[in-house]
């Protein structure tokens, strides 16, 4: 059961703030009679009709994308640059879990089903997102456990994350680290860095829970299995 203007919203019909405008004037029919209450909870197998035409479900997409640098994850932007959005070929109402930074590069999943998108971006469930940044400087232990322990981003503590050293270029005086976290704050990884006095020079996002890039160049995208949905509902049913 869900609220019948999240049912109208999820269906790509209009937004949840217009849906709920419609219901309140009296444009639409459950069941082929007028509701104007807003809690109203339908069905999935319930008849919504809005100005006497019958609502189309949206079936639900699932997309695994091989962001590109250079591409902004929303769905549309004001100064007319590419999205995400642009380059997945589903006349959906599909948006981005989450976002990757314009210049940031990797896994980026994309749904027009927004319990799942919810699901994965809330931090209790504990969804590894793997990234692997490319950092100006050399890292040291300290650095690494300081990062491990949480560090102060915009005056909150991160929580516990994972991070190995992977490569250090003495020469170009660079690091590689892997870091695993699971919130998604806005530019998370950057300012983690940022807050133990390092800047990113790249970034790219591996991994999320078990699905990585495997198969894909960047620019590509593949569906989501239906057993990959099944097994992220799973890990988080454990
Ligand atoms: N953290 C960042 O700083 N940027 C991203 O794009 C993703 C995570």
């Amino acid at each position: 059961m869900e609220r019948l203007q999240k049912a109208i919203a999820n269906s790509g019909y209009t937004s949840r703030r217009k849906a709920e405008e419609l219901i309140v004037k009296g444009r639409v029919k459950v069941n082929n009679e007028i509701v104007t209450e807003l809690g109203t909870k339908v069905k999935n197998s319930d008849s919504i009709e809005i100005d006497g035409v019958k609502l189309n479900k949206e079936e639900k997409e699932y997309y695994l994308l091989y962001k590109p640098r250079g591409v902004i994850s929303s769905t549309d932007d004001e100064k007319g640059r590419k999205t995400v959005i642009d380059l997945i070929d589903t006349e959906s109402r599909i948006y981005p879990v989450g976002r990757l930074d314009y210049d940031t590069t990797g896994l980026l999943l994309l749904t027009n089903d927004g319990d799942f998108a919810n699901m994965l971006m809330h931090p209790s469930n504990e969804i590894d997102k793997v990234y692997y940044a490319k950092v100006e400087g050399i890292l040291k232990g300290e650095h690494i456990k300081q990062l491990e322990r949480g560090v102060l981003v915009d005056g909150v503590k991160t929580s516990k994350a994972k991070v190995k050293l992977k490569k250090v270029d003495k020469k170009q005086k660079n690091s590689y680290v892997e870091l695993t976290i699971h919130e998604g704050k806005n530019h998370q990884v950057k300012k983690m860095f940022e807050a133990i006095g390092f800047n990113v020079l790249k970034l790219s996002r591996e991994r999320v829970a078990f699905l990585t890039l495997d198969g894909l160049t960047s620019g590509e995208y593949r569906p989501l299995k239906p057993k990959e949905i099944k097994q992220i509902y799973a890990l988080v049913n454990k």
